[in-house]
């Protein structure tokens, strides 16, 4: 059973200009996705830059004004009820960001910092509540005297771990993170990955995870949506999108993975010569003719693909 819908979301931004500075176009940032989430699981939204991932993470959060579509959240729509500060989806729905520094108050202390949403929406005395402070900063694993420290004062893999902190300070059961390990060192990239499964298992958290990078996705993923221009071009297990990719996009983005060794690198180079004359030959059964992904069919029950039905028979 899914706890939250997203149905068919459009964000369209106006672009302005003329001498009247009117509206002459609109860019489709998102132009019709769909999700279900279930408690526990984590979802990746993958794809290049600017095809829309973020504004998609932001408009479910509310961060962004939706032209169209609707969020259910545990079968009430809540699509016009997300900027109430104290409602239950607030609480339940957190986002974290790339760049934790800029997401966590540079004036603020620690302290301050992660019992602001516990202020906002648990009533805890003050007790109860330095407590809470001292138990999730145990679990982010950062000694209890950082309490009194500023953000600025953190490494960029502390700061997501502060950021995490704040997120969790709810009881949240989805996390939506945008890219958020894509600013950090390699090394920090994992310790933070592998901190972030651990949480999911011991809350039975759900993620939305945002992210550019395929190998990131597979290793944090359940389930993945692969976007092109505000669209799903593919959507499905990992098992689905990794070993059996239907959509020339997706066997694209799949066939530019970096490999380590050199047969590997070999073999890789012929697939993505046969990958870009697939692309050239049957891009007409993907897109239509003004280059817009096709609307999503079924294949299997888990498995969607945007095509032409004989593209993908
Ligand atoms: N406030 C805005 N006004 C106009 N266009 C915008 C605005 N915000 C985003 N866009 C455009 O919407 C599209 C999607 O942007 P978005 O930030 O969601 O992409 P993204 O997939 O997150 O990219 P990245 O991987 O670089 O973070 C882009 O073409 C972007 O230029
Ligand atoms: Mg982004």
């Amino acid at each position: 059973m899914s706890f939250m819908v997203i149905q068919d979301l459009k964000v369209h931004y106006p672009v302005r200009g003329g001498i009247f500075n009117q509206v002459v176009d609109y860019v489709y940032a998102v132009d019709g996705v769909s999700m279900e989430f279930e408690s526990g699981k984590a979802y990746g939204l993958v794809g290049e830059s600017g095809c829309g991932k973020s504004t998609t993470g932001k408009a479910i959060v509310g961060l962004e004004k939706i032209t169209s579509g609707r969020v259910i959240y545990e079968g009430i729509n809540v699509t016009n009820k997300r900027n109430n500060r104290k409602s239950t989806f607030n609480r339940e729905v957190q986002m974290i960001f790339q760049d934790a520094h800029s997401s966590l108050n540079p004036r603020k202390r620690v302290r301050d910092i992660i019992a602001e949403p516990i202020h906002n929406f648990l009533k805890l005395s003050p007790k109860e509540e330095e407590r809470k402070i001292c138990e999730l900063l145990e679990i982010v694993g950062m000694p209890e005297d950082v309490k009194y420290k500023y953000p600025h004062e953190f490494s960029g893999g502390q700061k997501q771990r502060l950021g995490i902190a704040r997120a969790i300070a709810t009881n949240p059961k989805l996390i939506i993170a945008d890219e958020p390990v894509s600013a950090l060192d390699i090394s920090v990239q994992a310790q933070i990955l592998n901190f972030m499964k651990d949480i999911q298992n011991e809350f039975g958290l759900s993620y939305l995870f945002i992210s550019h990078d395929l190998g990131v996705v597979k290793h944090m993923c359940d389930y993945i949506s692969i976007m092109y221009k505000g669209r799903f071009v593919e959507t499905g297990t990992k098992f689905d999108i990794y070993n059996n990719p239907q959509h020339i996009y997706t066997k694209r983005l799949l066939s530019a993975i970096p490999q380590v060794t050199p047969i590997g690198r070999e073999r890789r180079k012929r697939e993505r010569i046969k990958v870009e004359n697939d692309y050239r030959e049957q891009y007409k059964n993907y897109f239509d003719e003004k280059e817009r992904v096709l609307d999503l069919i079924p294949i299997t029950s888990t498995h969607n693909v945007a095509a032409l039905p004989k593209g993908v028979i």
